[in-house]
Formats: structure tokens, sequence, C-alpha cells
């Protein structure tokens, strides 16, 4: 996909996503707040219906993973010891005419040098290699007055219990740049109070804050974000069987929710971050980004974790294995994927522009967007369309979708021509529509239409529920 393509892709998906209620950019009546984004209706319901996937993936459908919801605000001294306060960083430059910021690193990544978790020197370096060359100018205005990279703290600080101006290295909180923290924090009293042997994993959905100097590319990259994590502690004997087992699960969950197999790819870490001794990204082709992007990391971080908050909390972490009698402290493999870049691998997805032939509803030629998503994900399973707003069709029209709507989001729509409210349920994605026609008054019977192959089947009143419990 050209860049051409995959901006005029990403335009249309940003607009549909505004149009109609799944994002919206925060504080707009201000003016924006660059990072942030807000979900409306159906991006709530969305992004509900992702995180309600996951979790059942991998803790409802398995006996050895538990759930946490940890606090956002955690004992600074914990982020001490996971080494964020002093290594979670990115390079930063800036542009000295237009004060415009970037990622030292993508920008080398642009001149297909990868400085991925590389030392400064090593960026500053290329740098000035391309500086000579003269290659190295401001994205935004061109111009070559560009600094030097420098460290930038990803993490986000807050003056929780002290007032601003006393904020010193000692008394600062801050907001968890990742949610597995607090499972590490948690360890204890899970082990303590449910008991579970290992192998086991935690998994929680929580939010997560990093002070990305450059957020954009819509929802992929953000200054607040909600995380899906799972920590899976066992012997480091099972490490190697163990990572496979995970790489294997993640992958097949993907596949399970309709991403083709060829839209995805590993890409295994050379440089790695701090704390993990072996990691892997799952990449998705995000077409609207214009290619392979990380979606999830799948990471073994060793016995860091543990260790770590052993020494700076003095709590003993180890595990006793009663069969082995053996005393350890557990080695952790890791699976970790954001639930927007998630959310926003399955819109990019399901995203498709149709020309409609002539025998299909609508004008022929005329184009119409549909969101394929799997019926699972979509936000609104069902639309009751009645063809007229006359209170004879309404009022059996509103009785169905007080039924189903028991079980399900159902929206109901009496506005405009049937061939505008298709559209409109086409491009929110909702599975079926069902019609309440004429017809219906005589014979109890109703038109269930198909948003992917737009065909039509007439389906008594009665059979409305069963039929629908069957196809979801
Ligand atoms: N606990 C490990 C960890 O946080 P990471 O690679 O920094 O590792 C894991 O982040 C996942 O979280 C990423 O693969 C991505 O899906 C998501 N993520 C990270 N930073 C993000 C951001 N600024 N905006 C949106 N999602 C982000």
């Amino acid at each position: 996909m050209s860049t051409d393509d995959s901006q005029s892709r990403m335009e249309a998906i940003v607009s549909l996503c505004k149009r109609r209620g799944f994002i919206f950019p925060s504080s707009e009546i201000y003016g924006g707040f660059s990072g942030v984004y807000d979900y409306g209706h159906y991006g709530t319901l969305l992004i509900n219906n992702v995180k309600q996937a996951w979790q059942k993936n991998i803790a409802q459908e398995r006996l050895d993973v538990v759930l946490l919801d940890s606090a956002i605000f955690m004992h600074p001294t914990a982020w001490k010891a996971s080494g964020h306060v002093d290594g979670f960083n990115d390079p930063q430059i800036d542009c000295k005419k237009c004060k415009a910021r970037f990622r030292a690193d993508h920008l080398l990544e642009s001149f297909g040098i990868n400085a991925d978790k590389q030392p400064l020197e090593f960026i500053n370096q290329e740098l000035d290699k391309l500086r000579g060359e003269k290659k190295l100018v401001c994205a935004s205005c061109g111009s070559a007055d560009v600094t030097e990279a420098k460290v930038f703290s990803l993490m986000v600080k807050s003056n929780l219990g002290s007032p601003t101006d006393a904020l010193t290295e000692e008394n600062v909180v801050y907001l968890r740049p990742e949610t597995c923290g607090g499972i590490y924090l948690e360890y204890k009293n899970t082990i303590d109070s449910l008991h579970p042997k290992l192998p086991f994993g935690i998994a929680q959905i929580g939010k997560a804050f990093r002070n990305e100097i450059v957020a954009k590319q819509f929802v992929f990259r953000t200054r607040e974000f909600e995380q899906m994590e799972m920590q899976y502690f066992h012997h480091s004997s099972q490490t190697k069987e163990l990572f496979e087992q995970w790489h294997k699960d993640r992958w097949a969950f993907y596949l399970e929710y309709g991403i083709p197999e060829e839209k995805l790819k590993w890409y295994k870490h050379e440089k790695l971050a701090h704390y993990a001794s072996e990691a892997y990204d799952i990449e998705y082709n995000y077409a609207m980004l214009g290619g392979f992007k990380e979606m999830e990391g799948v990471h073994a971080r060793g016995d860091f974790d543990l260790t770590q908050h052993a020494k700076f909390s003095g709590t003993d972490l180890s595990y006793f294995d009663e069969a082995t009698k053996e005393r350890f402290v557990p080695h952790i493999v890791e699976t970790s994927v954001g639930v927007a870049r998630m959310t926003l691998a399955f819109i990019d997805n399901a995203y498709t522009e149709e020309v409609l032939p002539a025998t299909k509803e609508g004008e022929s030629g005329e184009t119409r967007v549909v969101l394929k998503f799997d019926k699972r994900l979509a936000p609104i399973k069902v639309a009751v369309l009645p063809l007229s707003k006359k209170e004879e069709l309404s009022v059996p029209a509103k009785e169905i979708w007080k039924t189903l709507s028991k079980k399900m989001f159902v929206e109901y729509d009496d506005t405009q021509s049937i061939g505008k409210r298709y559209r409109r349920q086409d491009e929110i994605g909702t599975p079926y529509c069902v019609t309440v026609d004429f017809d219906t008054l005589t014979d109890n019977a109703v038109t269930v239409r198909d948003r992917d192959t737009m065909e039509q089947v007439r389906i008594p009143v009665v059979e409305l529920t069963s039929y629908f419990d069957s196809l979801f």
C-alpha cells in the first residue's frame, strides 16, 4: 500500500470513528489535547467487547490464570525497583526553529537505521553522520537546525499527597506506565489468598500513562491508554516451553477473531528492555499506518521483577514448591497489549469499501462502507428498522427491540429511508438488521438482513430470539 493509500485510509477511518461516535479527540471544545482520546457510545461498546474477548481467552477459558484490578497509584519506590525512574526514557530531538519534537530512534528508523533501545552515544553518532550528509532536517519545517538527542523520561508525575511546589525525587508519585507493576506487588497476596500452584498467571486490564515524546497515528500511540497484561509465574526450567506455548496461544487469539494470518508477523527484539531476557512482538499490518507495527509483546522477563521488588521492599517473594521441596524466585512470561492498538487492528481489518452491484440494495455503483467485525466484537448486534413510523409498525417493532435488548445491544432506528439506515448500520458494523414491514402485520414475520452478504431471510417473530441465539 502506498503512502497516499494509507493516508487516505487513515483519514477515512479517523473521520468515520468521529462521525459515527466511536472515537473523539479529547477536549476538542478547548482546542484539543494532544495524545489523548475519548470513546463515544459505539467506541465504548467496541472496546468493552475487545476487553471481554481478551479476558475470556486469557482467564475464563483457562484454569491457570486469575484476575486482578490494581490501583493506578503505587508506592513510588516500586518504580525505582522496576528501573522505570532511572531507565524508562526515549531519545528526544528538537527543531530549534519551529520547536517541533521528535523521537530520535524513529527518525533514524526512517533512514533504515535500527536504533531501538540503543544508547544515546550510538544515536548521536548516527545523527551526526546524517547531519554531515545534510540529510538531518526537521520533518515539520525542513530546517537543519536540529538539536542533539537527549534523554526524555516517559514517567508521568503526580502531586498526589504533596503540594506541587514541593515535588522532590523522594515524594513524587507516578501514574503507572504499565499495568504489570501492580501484578508484581499483588503476587504475594494472590498466592496467600488463592493458593495457586506454579505455573500460574495473573491478568489485568487497566490504564497506563506515558509522557510520549510524539503521540500520533491516531490511537496507536497515546499518552493515556489501557493495557491488557498477563504475567505467568513459573520455574525457570519451564521458560522455553511456556514461552513457545504463549506465542502459539496469543497468535491463535487473533486468528479466532478474524485477523488473517498474512496480516500478522513476529518481530524478535535484538536490543532488549532493561527487564527482558527475550522479547517478541506480534506485529499487525495496519493498512492505515502503511505497514507492520507492534501490536502485542510476548516477553520472557526472567526473575527480574520479583527479585527487584523483594530487594527494595524487604519482603520475601520466593516460592516454595511442596513437590520438589525447592525454594526459588519465580520467572515470568508476559503477554502485553494495548486495548486501543488491538481495537485499531480490528477496525483496520474490518474497514471495507464495496461498490454495490446493480442487483444489490442502493444505487448501482454506489460505494458502501462497512465494518466487517467478528460478530462478537460488533458494538451493536442487531438493528430493528420499522419501514414506517406509523403506530401499526412501531408498536410491534418496539416490542421486538425490547425482547432482543434483554440479551444484547440492539438499536432502534426509524429515521430516513431504509437504504440510508442500512448504510448507517454497515458503518458501525451491525451484523444483522431486522426490518418490520406491513407484511409483518399479517404473516407475523420479519426480514433479517445480513451485513456482509446483504442477503435477506424471512423469520417468524416468535423465532427471532432463538434465531439470534444460534447466530451469536
Ligand atoms: N509491560 C510491558 C510493556 O508495557 P510495552 O512494549 O512498553 O511493554 C506493551 O507495551 C503494549 O502496550 C504495546 O505492545 C502496545 O500494544 C501498548 N502500548 C505501549 N505504549 C503505548 C502507547 N503509548 N499508546 C498505546 N498503546 C501502547
